[in-house]
């Protein structure tokens, strides 16, 4: 099945890119995750016990709108770019006339990762290659210091993982505990990575 008719499935349009119109050299594209890639992801991690997903840098809205249809789970998005988060919200209008029987938040907003305020409800952060790792570092800093004032166990999820993520990442508290590969590719780098930072870690 397309791109297209799966987004149809969903009630929503998030095929497609969108550049930045200047130059902002640490945000990146929108580009859509796959949705080839979120169906390997779902087939092999369960988000048992997740409380609520956040998508930094989440475009227009497409894993959101997947993992709070297929796990009932609550989803917020963070976007910067303004018009891509006009159209996740205008995505959120469709989608909700198919899934309005879910009964789990799911809500975007307009705005940086690196100045969101970690909530004690957020437990799993997925990032696709959203900006630099200068500030991935900043939002990976503001997870660890929510988890010492909260303490719970937290994932975060990379899919099409930067080498230079996979490197910061060495020298924090978190431990890979799945990688799960994109089938049907020779990119190496068509896979996830999921770290956790398990709460006797903190
Ligand atoms: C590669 S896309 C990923 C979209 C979505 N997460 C997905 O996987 O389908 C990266 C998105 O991050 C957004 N972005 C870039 N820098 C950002 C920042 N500092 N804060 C929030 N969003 C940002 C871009 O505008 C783009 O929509």
């Amino acid at each position: 099945m397309t791109e297209r008719k799966r987004d149809e499935l969903l009630g929503i349009r998030t095929a497609g890119t969108r550049d930045w119109n200047y130059d902002i050299t640490q945000y990146y594209r929108y580009e859509p995750t796959s949705y080839e890639a979120l169906d390997t992801l779902s087939e092999n991690y369960k988000f048992d016990g997740v409380n609520r997903v956040v998508d930094f840098g989440c475009g227009r809205g497409r894993v959101a709108f997947y993992l709070h249809n297929r796990f009932r789970l609550p989803v917020t998005g963070i976007e910067a770019n303004s018009i891509t988060y006009e159209e996740a919200l205008e995505n959120l209008t469709s989608y909700r006339f198919k899934a309005n029987h879910i009964p789990a938040p799911i809500e975007f907003k307009l705005g940086l990762a690196q100045h969101y305020t970690i909530d004690k409800a957020d437990d799993c952060f997925y990032f696709f290659n959203p900006f630099s790792v200068h500030i991935f570092g900043k939002v990976v800093n503001n997870i660890l210091r929510s988890v010492t004032r909260d303490k719970r166990m937290v994932n975060l999820i990379l899919y099409y993982p930067f080498p230079d993520y996979i490197d910061y990442l060495r020298i924090k508290p978190f431990t890979v505990v799945k990688e799960i590969e994109v089938p049907n590719t020779i990119d190496i780098r068509e896979k996830f990575l999921i770290y956790r930072l398990s709460e006797e870690d903190i």
